[in-house]
């Protein structure tokens, strides 16, 4: 037999095999829309992807794949395959998808939030367990949590006896501000014991400039992710964005860190001594004496993580708490008044007793559902292949939990897009990653280890609001008229911000 037809028979013989085995592989992986070359689903996304994601999950199913440029992605949409994933296979998919965004952090291979599921990222998860998220520690902290809901009650006091204008109108405050002045001074306190900043400081504008702007553009479909040889040219400018804003925290965080240092090391306290340290910080530089992997420079990563992610979702949650207690008004009268009941015995409001008012815990678990602070949790990406619910996910393939769309599932909630708070009472319903219908802090090995400091935090600036100030809106909005449209990043803001007016009632 002549040399060539053999060998063209050989390579037809193998593109056939070939075509054949990615053709069945294909086959194997979940559904999904049909895309167009080059760019796949790309323009399927739009402006607010929890939201095209759960409309295509209709069509497509509770577990779907998406190509998105040169990149397949599958999407979750349903509390059983959020099970499968974060529970069931919670080995294979605890790793990180990391977007190019977050490389505008210098550091970002040594972030709590970016590093695999290896001994780094487990020794860093437990320091913070033991300083932050230990009930014992916790404890221990509760003063600097009173101490910055006083804050923001006293700087509320004195917004609401300002007037405004020609007409002299009450003033307005913006909450979510407020809120994340609060929440970032209770983390600077635990982290330096010190307040990063004064409410409506240039210095608070800054932080939240910074925070947002990672939060905002490093949720963005970057070209840079769905097309990885385009990375260097950073062509929307994405990580030269959240460059510039991590460059601005470094560079305050790194004047603190330096100041609570030299403080540490010039008093008489041992390091080696085994009670409690009075902040942070000083845990930390302790372990930095037993690991070598614990120097300054992780030190300094995790002090800005904790600064960012414990400030911003906090500050969403609690704005949009006030923002439905403002659309519902017989709600927070109710709230009101079983706060009262609690302070008005002691004459002050206390952490210890918030955390057990269950309407109050309805209200904000009711807001959490509706209004998740960060809607895919953060990318998951499985390690190796695995099957789940009869197909097959490939290795390294990133995975979008929709957890903002599972908390709407009909299946797993009656008339899911109702704000009903009652619905939490006498439910054992939580958000500590057992019940997959309601996973506002993820499940798993990557569950959000912030999530008993949130609680407190959010409780209690909740609380502070609305037993000492009555809230209305500002004139020219009604409850109509409030806009209640929220902002795609990796957190899910209001996309304006609320603004209301408080009158000093205790
Ligand atoms: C209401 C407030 C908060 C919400 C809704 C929230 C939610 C989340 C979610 C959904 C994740 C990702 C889970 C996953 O990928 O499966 C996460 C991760 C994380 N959160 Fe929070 N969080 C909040 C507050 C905080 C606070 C106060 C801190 C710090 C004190 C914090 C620190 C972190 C860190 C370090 C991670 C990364 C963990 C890892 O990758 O291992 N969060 N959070």
């Amino acid at each position: 037999m002549d040399i060539i037809p053999l060998v063209l028979c050989s390579v037809l013989f193998i593109l056939f095999l070939n075509a054949s085995v990615s053709h069945f592989r294909r086959r194997k992986l979940p559904p999904g829309p049909i895309g167009l070359p080059i760019f796949g689903n790309l323009f399927q996304v739009g402006p607010k992807p929890h939201v095209s994601f759960a409309r295509l999950a209709k069509k497509y199913g509770p577990i779907m794949s998406l190509r998105l440029g040169s990149v397949t992605s599958v999407v979750v949409s349903s509390p059983e395959i959020a099970r499968e994933i974060l529970q069931k296979h919670d080995d294979v998919f605890c790793e990180r998808a990391i977007p190019d965004a977050a490389k505008g952090q210098a550091n970002f291979h040594i972030s709590m939030v970016w590093l695999p599921a290896g001994n780094r990222w487990r020794m860093l998860r437990q320091a913070m367990h033991n300083h932050l998220a230990h009930k014992h520690k916790l404890d221990s902290l509760v003063d600097l949590r009173h101490k910055a809901a006083r804050e923001l009650v006293e700087h509320v006091k004195e917004v609401s006896q300002r007037r405004c204008g020609e007409n002299g109108e009450m003033s307005a405050v913006a909450i979510g501000n407020l809120a994340f002045s609060t929440a970032l001074n209770q983390m600077s306190n635990v982290c330096f014991s010190q307040n990063v900043a004064e409410y409506e400081s240039n210095e608070i504008l800054g932080f939240m400039k910074a925070v947002k702007t990672i939060m905002h553009v490093g949720g963005k479909f970057n070209i840079s992710d769905l097309f990885p040889w385009l990375k260097t040219m950073d062509p929307q400018g994405i990580r030269r964005k959240t460059k510039k804003a991590y460059d601005w925290l470094e560079a305050r965080v790194d004047i603190f860190l330096n100041q609570r240092m030299d403080q540490i090391r010039n008093s008489n306290l041992s390091f080696n001594s085994t009670h409690d340290h009075d902040d942070l910080l000083h845990s930390f530089m302790d372990c930095g004496l037993k690991d070598p992997d614990f120097n300054t420079q992780q030190l300094k990563v995790l002090l800005i993580e904790l600064m960012v992610a414990g400030s911003d979702s906090t500050s969403i949650t609690a704005e949009w708490v006030m923002a439905k207690l403002l659309l519902n008004p017989d709600i927070m009268k109710k709230l009101r008044q079983e706060i009262s009941e609690i302070v008005g015995t002691k004459g002050k409001i206390e952490e210890i007793d918030v955390l057990n008012l269950p309407y109050l815990q309805a209200v904000i678990k009711e807001t959490m559902r509706l209004r998740f602070a960060v809607p895919f949790l953060m990318p998951h990406k499985s390690n190796e292949e695995v099957e789940v619910n009869g197909y097959v996910i490939p290795r390294n393939t990133q995975i979008f939990i929709n957890a903002w769309a599972i908390a709407r599932d009909p299946s797993y909630w009656e008339v899911p897009e109702k704000f009903i708070p009652e619905r939490f009472l006498n439910s054992t319903v939580d958000f500590k990653g057992q019940h997959f219908g309601f996973i506002p802090f993820g499940a798993g090995r990557r569950i959000c280890p912030g999530m008993p400091v949130a609680h407190r935090m959010v409780s209690l600036i909740v609380a502070s609001l609305v037993y000492h100030f009555d809230w209305k809106l500002p004139k020219g909005t009604t409850i109509d008229s409030l806009d209640m449209d929220d902002l795609f990043g990796i957190t899910l803001p209001k996309a304006t911000p609320l603004l209301a007016i408080p009158t000093f009632l205790n």
